[in-house]
């Protein structure tokens, strides 16, 4: 695993720290209201375990699973629900969790999906963005790190189901998915 990569990118220390940070940023802007984090799996199930640590409002979860990507690096523009959301959403407060953003047609698709089901209020919280790559323009609320159009994994990231459990993020080895 460690071996396959080529760079650290975030430490663990450094994931918690903004994990915190954008916690914070939640607690401020929605003080006295409830939230409803909605975590697209796989990719945020580390950063959405992390994150609700911090959040001190009265709110639930959930999660959905679509996929764009096939089993390579590159997004196909086509999205799938795979797992739906397991309660309704209408006049909820929500606050999309994901990994990283890198075309923007997974939260595109989203964003459109929510606002169907009459959410009261959609924003994005992911912990990486990839703003080099955007296909769509998407508002990004909350981020961690902006990061250059290299393939990451670790940290629920993924490259072929891989690399998930690693508890920081690093650069794939180029000649792994070559
Ligand atoms: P988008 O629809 O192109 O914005 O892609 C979003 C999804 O693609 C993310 O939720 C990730 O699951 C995956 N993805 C995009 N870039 C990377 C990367 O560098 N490493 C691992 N997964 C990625
Ligand atoms: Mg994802």
């Amino acid at each position: 695993m460690h071996q396959d990569l080529e760079k650290v990118l975030f430490t663990e220390q450094e994931i918690k720290e903004a994990a915190q940070r954008i916690a914070a940023a939640i607690n401020a802007d929605y003080a006295g209201q409830e939230v409803t984090f909605v975590g697209l799996l796989k990719g945020s199930v580390q950063f959405m375990a992390d994150l609700i640590k911090y959040i001190d409002l009265k709110c639930t979860i959930d999660f959905m699973c679509v996929s764009s990507y096939g089993n390579g690096t590159k997004s196909t523009g086509r999205v799938n629900i795979i797992k739906d959301l397991s309660e309704p959403i209408d006049d909820k407060n929500i606050v999309i969790v994901e990994d990283i953003i890198d075309s923007g047609n997974t939260l595109n698709f989203i964003n459109r999906y929510f606002s169907a089901k009459n959410a009261r209020s959609v924003r994005i919280c992911t912990l990486l963005d990839k703003p080099s790559r955007r296909e769509v323009e998407i508002d990004v609320d909350y981020v961690g790190f902006e990061v250059p159009d290299e393939f990451v994994v670790g940290y629920g990231l993924d490259y072929q189901e891989y690399y998930r459990n690693l508890p920081y993020i690093g650069v794939l080895k180029p000649e792994i998915y070559a």
